[in-house]
């Protein structure tokens, strides 16, 4: 008979091996989920994107020649804009940058929509890399504008005749916030960005969810952000395990949320870096549909889109 010792450690290296195959196939299949927000400001149905957090990762079709399933997966739904909420690219202080991939993705999405691409915090730190290889601030925006992409950062525009759509960035130093939670000045989106608007449906990109209380006080009817990657590991009943800045189980790491009439979506983002774990966190890509209606009702949801009404998971 095998000791006891032996047999817990096997069982626990067989299960570690489980759960980096598990992971490894998470990160390798994105699912697509689609929330419908609606209010009386929206005129009509209109279908958005929601890219965040790709951080270099590719989806192959496995075909020769075909394009990679995220684009063709955004191209069947045809969508009336592609929203990009950052954190596409990866840039480390000091350390190459990395873009190729996403300049790949935005010009299979050339032509098929416009696209509007706003920061996250690899995108603020693109001039702190050390090898030119197009991805400085610079020769990257000029990129993005041969291909289609409209920037946007710290600036808002007319999405449609109803829906303004804003973009902002998070300072620095509120990134950086480990073990604790960031505070945002009161009227810093204000400062930013001017008014939101009140006669049309007001989007705001911005990259860090952790500052819905800010964005549904400015204004924003909707906000989209990432950053969290869905929290790494999600538990089932607690959510999200652990954020970039090693705050554990936070409700904002992924879903839906209400405040004061304001919704908050906040995708778990299509790649990783750094910490290259997925469990029970697919990769997602947001489809979400404007209607003309009622707005929400104030309540609070955040665990698992695809549970919610309206959503659909492939
Ligand atoms: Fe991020």
């Amino acid at each position: 008979m095998e000791h006891p010792g032996k047999v817990l450690l096997s069982g626990i290296a067989a299960a570690g091996m489980a759960a980096i195959a598990r992971s490894e196939y998470e990160r390798r299949h994105f699912v697509t989920n689609r929330q419908i927000v609606s209010s009386p400001k929206i005129r009509r149905e209109r279908n958005l994107v929601f890219l965040s957090d790709l951080h270099e990762n590719v989806y192959p079709s496995g075909e020769p020649g075909q394009m990679d399933r995220l684009s063709q997966e955004i191209r069947g739904i045809s969508p009336d804009a592609v929203l990009i909420g950052g954190d596409m690219i990866i840039m480390h202080p000091g350390r190459p940058c990395r873009s190729r991939r996403t300049l790949e993705l935005l010009a299979n999405l050339a032509g098929l929509c416009p696209v509007y691409y706003a920061d996250g915090n690899h995108e603020d730190r693109l001039d702190q890399g050390i090898a030119p290889d197009g991805c400085f601030r610079d020769p990257f925006l000029r990129e993005i504008a041969r291909l289609g992409a409209v920037y946007l950062r710290d600036r808002s525009v007319n999405l449609f005749p109803d829906v303004r759509l804003s973009a902002c960035t998070i300072p620095e130093q509120l990134y950086r916030c480990r073990f604790r939670l960031p505070v945002m000045e009161a009227d810093y989106l204000e400062q930013r960005l001017g008014q939101a608007a009140r006669d049309r449906y007001q989007i705001l990109l911005m990259h860090s969810p952790q500052f819905f209380r800010n964005a549904a006080g400015w204004g924003a009817d909707l906000t989209l952000s990432g950053h969290f990657h869905g929290g790494t590991i999600r538990i089932p009943g607690l959510g999200g395990l652990m954020t970039p800045q090693m705050q554990f189980f936070r409700p904002e790491c992924a879903g839906r949320f209400t405040r004061d009439g304001k919704t908050m979506i906040v995708s778990r983002g299509l790649g990783t870096h750094s910490v290259n774990i997925r469990l029970n966190n697919r990769p997602e890509l947001l489809w979400i549909t404007l209607k003309p209606g009622r707005e929400e009702e104030a309540a609070r949801t955040g665990d698992g889109t695809a549970r919610l009404r309206g959503a659909r998971t492939r």
